[in-house]
């Protein structure tokens, strides 16, 4: 088993709905499963417009009805995330492109993956932006992110157990 934390970095575009849920969800369902110390978590946005805000306050209303907890900050993205961390997991084709991009200016040591592709129920490519929509909006994202971090959990729990 290895002993560093596997070091995942969530992304979206403003780091005020989708990517700080998928963080909060990640980390409940460490939580749960007793395994907080074996990983790193954080969230970040290609954009800077929200920088230093907390998490949306319908995301977390939504959040908060299912005891999950959203505690970030919003931050921007930077060139060493792409260095630093071991996956980063984007919410849309928007954010893969532009991580990828930003990629392209370094030797990226982290797996750029859309985060949907864990969802081991739902079927869907991209997490849909929830900021401009109704209540309904952020229980599905919430829906869509319980999914994928259920499998991506596994996954990476897996990697971890390779000798
Ligand atoms: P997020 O949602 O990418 O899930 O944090 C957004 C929040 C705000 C904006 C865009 C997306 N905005 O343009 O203000």
């Amino acid at each position: 088993m290895s002993e560093a934390p596997t070091r995942v970095l969530f992304v979206c575009l403003g780091n005020i709905c989708r990517s700080p849920a998928a963080e909060g969800v990640f980390l409940h369902q460490l939580a749960e499963a007793g395994l907080e110390s074996s990983f790193d978590v954080d969230s970040a946005g290609t954009g800077s417009w929200h920088v230093g805000q907390a998490a949306d306050p319908r995301m977390r209303a939504a959040a908060e009805r299912r005891g999950v907890q959203l505690p970030s900050r919003a931050r921007q993205l930077s060139l060493a995330d792409l260095q630093e961390f071991d996956h980063i997991l984007t919410m849309d084709a928007e954010n893969l492109a532009a991580v990828q991009a930003l990629s392209r200016r370094t030797r990226p040591r982290a797996a750029i993956t859309p985060l949907l592709q864990y969802c081991r129920h739902f079927r869907h490519d991209e997490v849909p932006d929830p900021y401009y929509g109704g209540e309904a909006g952020f229980d599905h994202v919430l829906d869509l992110l319980e999914d994928a971090c259920e499998g991506l959990l596994a996954q990476l729990m897996a990697e971890r157990r390779q000798p």
